[in-house]
C-alpha cells in the first residue's frame, strides 16, 4: 500500500548517479595506474560497500582519532561554528559516507536543504533512507558519484546559501596542488557561501603511523579490500592472499602514505591486458596529508576564501576551518 505523504513533508530523496560515459572514463584511468610504474589505485576505490563499512568501523578504533577528534571540535564549538557559518539554505557534504557528522550539525546549522556527495552510491542511498526518517521535512538531494567531478550540483539546488562541507581530512587525500584547485573549485560552487573544512595536523609519527596500521588489521583489510573492489569493476584476478598493506609516515612532505606490497612475484591480469609485479613491489593507494594551521590557512587564502576562522581539539591533534567564498 501507497503511504500518504504529507503535505507539509519534503519531496522524497532524489538520487542522482553518474552517467555510463563518466564510468567508461573511470575504468580507463583505472587499468593506466595499474600499469603505471610505479602502480597505483585511485583511493576513491576504497569504498565499495564493504570498504565503506570497514571505514566507520576503522573510525571506532582507539588508534583513528581524526573522527573523534573532528566531533569533538564540531560538538564544543557548535554555537560559534554556526555563528561564523551564518544562514544557509544547502548543506553540501563532500564524502557523505554514513552521513552521521553532517547530521549532527542539522541543530545548529538548520539547513533547508541536505545535499550528500559519495562515490559510494549503495551504502550513501542506505543512509539517505535513514536520514528521510530521521528528518522529515529536510529537502534531500543525493549525488551517488565521485565529487571531484560533481562539483557542477543540479539545477535545483539554489547558487545562494551554500555550505560546502569537507569533513574528515579527506581532502588530505589530495597533494597540496590538487588540494588548492579543488579548494578553487568549491569556492567557484559556492559563491557567496562558505566552506567548512576538517583537516588533520601534522603530528610525531608514533601517533600517526599505528592510526593507518591499527592493531586489529581493520585499516590492513580495508586497503586490501580495494583489490576485490578493482576485480569486480575491471574483472581482474589480484589473489588478496598475495598482498599486504603498508603504512609509512613520509615526514619531509608531511604525509602518511599506504601501500599494497606484493608478497612473492605476482602476475595479474584482466580483460585486454596483464602487468607482473615483482616481490616487494608496491601499489600506491593513498597519501593523507598533515597540515598545520598556518599551512592550511595559507592554502585557504590562495584558493581566495576570506574571513578565515579554526578550531582545534583539547590536544591540537585536528582543526576545523571555516571560511568565505
Ligand atoms: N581519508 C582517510 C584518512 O586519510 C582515509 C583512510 C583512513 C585511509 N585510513 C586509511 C585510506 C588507510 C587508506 C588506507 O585518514
Amino acid at each position: 500500500m501507497v503511504q500518504p505523504r504529507s503535505m507539509f513533508a519534503a519531496a522524497p530523496p532524489a538520487f542522482l548517479e553518474p552517467s555510463p560515459d563518466d564510468t567508461a572514463q573511470a575504468l580507463q584511468e583505472l587499468q593506466a595506474g595499474l600499469l603505471a610504474r610505479p602502480a597505483r589505485i585511485d583511493p576513491k576505490y576504497l569504498y565499495d560497500r564493504l570498504g565503506s563499512s570497514l571505514f566507520t568501523a576503522i573510525t571506532q578504533l582507539p588508534e583513528y582519532y581524526p573522527t573523534r577528534c573532528e566531533a569533538e571540535i564540531l560538538r564544543d564549538h557548535a554555537a560559534d561554528i554556526a555563528r561564523h557559518v551564518g544562514a544557509i539554505d544547502s548543506l553540501v557534504d563532500l564524502g557523505a559516507g554514513d552521513c552521521v557528522k553532517a547530521e549532527r550539525l542539522f541543530a545548529s546549522l538548520r539547513p533547508r536543504r541536505y545535499v550528500p556527495i559519495d562515490i559510494s552510491a549503495d551504502y550513501l542511498r542506505a543512509a539517505v533512507q535513514r536520514l528521510e526518517h530521521a528528518h522529515p521535512g529536510l529537502e534531500i538531494i543525493a549525488l551517488g558519484q565521485d565529487f571531484h567531478h560533481a562539483l557542477d550540483l543540479p539545477d535545483t539546488i539554489p547558487d545562494a546559501g551554500r555550505l560546502f562541507f569537507y569533513p574528515g581530512s579527506s581532502i588530505g587525500n589530495l597533494d597540496p596542488a590538487e588540494a588548492l584547485a579543488m579548494l578553487a573549485r568549491i569556492r567557484a560552487a559556492c559563491a557567496g557561501g562558505g566552506l567548512l573544512v576538517g583537516i588533520d595536523r601534522v603530528k610525531p609519527r608514533r601517533i600517526l603511523e599505528p592510526a593507518y596500521d591499527d592493531a586489529l588489521h581493520l585499516t590492513a583489510a580495508f586497503n586490501l579490500n580495494l583489490l576485490r573492489h578493482v576485480n569486480h569493476l575491471l574483472g581482474s584476478d589480484f589473489n588478496v592472499h598475495d598482498w599486504s598493506h603498508v603504512a609509512h609516515y613520509d615526514e619531509p612532505h608531511s604525509r602518511m602514505q599506504m601501500y599494497l606490497q606484493a608478497l612473492g612475484d605476482v602476475s595479474v591480469g584482466w580483460p585486454g591486458a596483464q602487468r607482473r609485479f615483482g616481490s616487494g613491489e608496491r601499489i600506491h593507494t593513498e597519501n593523507s596529508y598533515k597540515y598545520t594551521v598556518d599551512g592550511f590557512r595559507d592554502l585557504l587564502a590562495r584558493a581566495g576564501y576570506t574571513r578565515i576562522e579554526h578550531w582545534s581539539d583539547a590536544r591540537d591533534w585536528f582543526s576545523v576551518f571555516s571560511a568565505r567564498a
